[in-house]
């Protein structure tokens, strides 16, 4: 029997992880959040010593790196040479870094086995970039989920304070232009909708309403 797979793409901070982890909860589907694989290579640069935006470093740091992604009760964690590096990758730093090392082809192409073979033995919902446009082009649904930059800003601003970091609000609203620019402007795997996407703006929703919005397409197409 094949495996059920929901697309989530979109810039970042449009909630995607939020909103596709209590999704996939209520689905029971696996939740798998990609971000975290450029994350992780992201970190092992820095960690090194190297610029992310490097490419032929950074392609070289691949040969002894490892990443991972185990599921403990549903929830994702990340491990870099086997070390768990799930809090360290969220860090503003990280952040960029993952920007930068994902417009490296030779990184893009590194990760694309292990996304490929979780959906391949999983129902999942996954989220990324170029989840329905490239890693998994024939998922039975694909949504693309967006919201305008000051209010992606505002929530990532938001998440960070709240967990105790000193962040300004214009910084990260910079960096989410920043993010968006590289994002969207990278020759391989732009962040672009699939054609086949459905675009749903949270703008105006709030968590619970964008949720809702994201089951009631997925029980439109697969009646779950
Ligand atoms: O979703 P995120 O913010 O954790 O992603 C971190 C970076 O990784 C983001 O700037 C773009 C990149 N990325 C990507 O290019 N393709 C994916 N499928 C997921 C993330």
């Amino acid at each position: 029997m094949s495996s059920i797979n929901i697309a989530i793409d979109g810039p970042a901070g449009a909630g995607k992880s939020t909103i596709a982890k209590a999704a996939s909860k209520k689905l029971g589907f696996i939740y798998v959040d990609t971000g975290a694989l450029y994350r992780a290579v992201g970190v092992n640069a820095l960690r090194r010593g190297i610029m992310p935006s490097d490419a032929d470093k950074v392609e070289k740091s691949l040969s002894d790196v490892k990443v991972e992604l185990k599921f403990v009760d549903g929830q994702q964690r990340v491990y870099l040479n086997g070390e768990d590096v799930s809090e360290e990758i969220r860090t503003p730093p990280a952040s960029m870094a993952a920007s930068d090392v994902s417009a490296i082809p030779a990184v893009r192409a590194f990760l694309f086995d292990l996304q490929r073979d979780i959906a391949s033995k999983n129902n999942c919902l996954m989220d990324g970039r170029d989840i329905g446009t490239v890693v998994l082009p024939h998922a039975q649904i694909k949504i693309f989920l967006t919201a305008s930059v000051e209010a992606r800003a505002q929530r990532r601003y938001k998440e960070l304070t709240e967990k105790g970091m000193t962040v300004d609000y214009n910084n990260v609203l910079e960096e989410m232009i920043q993010r968006d620019y590289n994002d969207s402007h990278r020759e391989i795997a732009p962040l672009k909708p699939a054609e086949d996407s459905v675009i749903l703006d949270t703008t105006e929703l709030d968590l619970q309403q964008s949720i809702d919005a994201v089951l009631s397409l997925v029980e439109e197409k697969l009646g779950k």
